[in-house]
């Protein structure tokens, strides 16, 4: 496994590997890697000939309230779990090397990343979007994989990568859960041991909106009212939003027919947890 630091060498060793014939694989992550990365990289591994994991905490996708000075970070760490896993490459540029200049071009999706985590959070995803669109401008051709965790962060780059004509596959890839169901993330260091006990609750919250959803007689105002009532309950959860939604193009869905998904985010101490659900109805 190579650790790779600035663009240039990043840029010839993919050109190369594909000039040799091979096809490219790309993970993107704010590092601090977990089993969720580690499910990425593998399948990676397993359909494309070489892998690279970029390693880098976006400054551009946090609101000056958020926890980037926080962020967890172990490059080391990283590059073992990356080798472990068949990565040939980790790419983990410093932020002078990503933004050398005040940025002046941004990328973004409109109401696809303005409305639920882009309401709560003003800016992320043009954050997101623009070194999304950096990453795979560097990488050349490749397909790159993402996890539905982020759900909205998938569509928005499905999006993003369709307009703009990248040359880029994108893989959407299942949630990894802990043994209680709650999702990995990377914040999750966040939560207190009292915290984390009530944490699965989101989950088991989807998991009533989906039991909501298929029951006769059910809307996606009553599939919401149901999530909502058991997150609620939970004093330690601040609640943020709960949505039913198109799963492509993340509108409130009208009704509850074909595929729907069930979005949710709440805070928990000095964790945002986020999580979702595809429900066919
Ligand atoms: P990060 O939060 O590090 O996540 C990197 C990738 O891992 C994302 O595609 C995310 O959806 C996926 N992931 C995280 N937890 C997962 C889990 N429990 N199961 C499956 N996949 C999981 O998302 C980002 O970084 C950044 O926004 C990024 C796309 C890298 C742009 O900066």
């Amino acid at each position: 496994m190579q650790l790779i630091e600035t663009v240039e060498r990043w840029r010839k060793t993919l050109d190369a590997e594909r000039l040799a014939g091979a096809s490219v694989g790309l993970v993107p992550t704010m590092g601090y890697l977990h089993e969720g990365h580690a499910a990425l990289i593998r399948r990676a591994a397993r359909e494309c000939d070489v892998v690279g994991v970029t390693v880098f905490v976006n400054p551009l996708q946090f609101g000056p309230t958020e926890d980037l000075a926080a962020y967890p970070r172990d490059l080391d760490a990283d590059c073992a779990l990356a080798a472990r896993c068949e990565a040939s490459f980790v790419f983990a540029p410093a932020v002078e090397e990503m933004y050398p200049q005040p940025l002046r071009t941004a990328v973004s999706v409109g109401d696809l990343g303005a409305r639920w985590e882009g309401a709560s959070r003003p800016g992320h995803f043009e954050g997101v979007a623009t070194v999304v669109a950096k990453l795979f401008a560097q990488a050349g051709p490749c397909r790159a994989y993402f996890g539905e965790k982020d759900f909205q962060q998938l569509a928005v780059i499905r999006r993003l990568t369709l307009d703009l004509s990248l040359p880029v596959d994108v893989v959407g890839c299942p949630t990894v859960r802990e043994h209680d169901l709650l999702a990995l993330s990377s914040r999750n260091v966040y939560l207190t041991p009292d915290e984390r006990k009530v944490a699965p609750c989101l989950y088991e919250a989807l998991l009533a909106g989906a039991a909501e959803a298929r029951a006769r007689g059910a809307t996606p105002d009553s599939v919401r009212a149901v999530i909502e009532r058991l997150i609620v309950a939970v004093p330690q959860f601040t609640l943020d939003y709960v949505a039913v939604v198109d799963p492509s193009t993340l509108t409130p869905a009208s009704a509850l027919s074909g595929d729907i998904r069930l979005l949710v985010a709440a805070r928990l101490g000095r964790a945002r947890l986020i999580d979702n659900m595809g429900v066919t109805v």
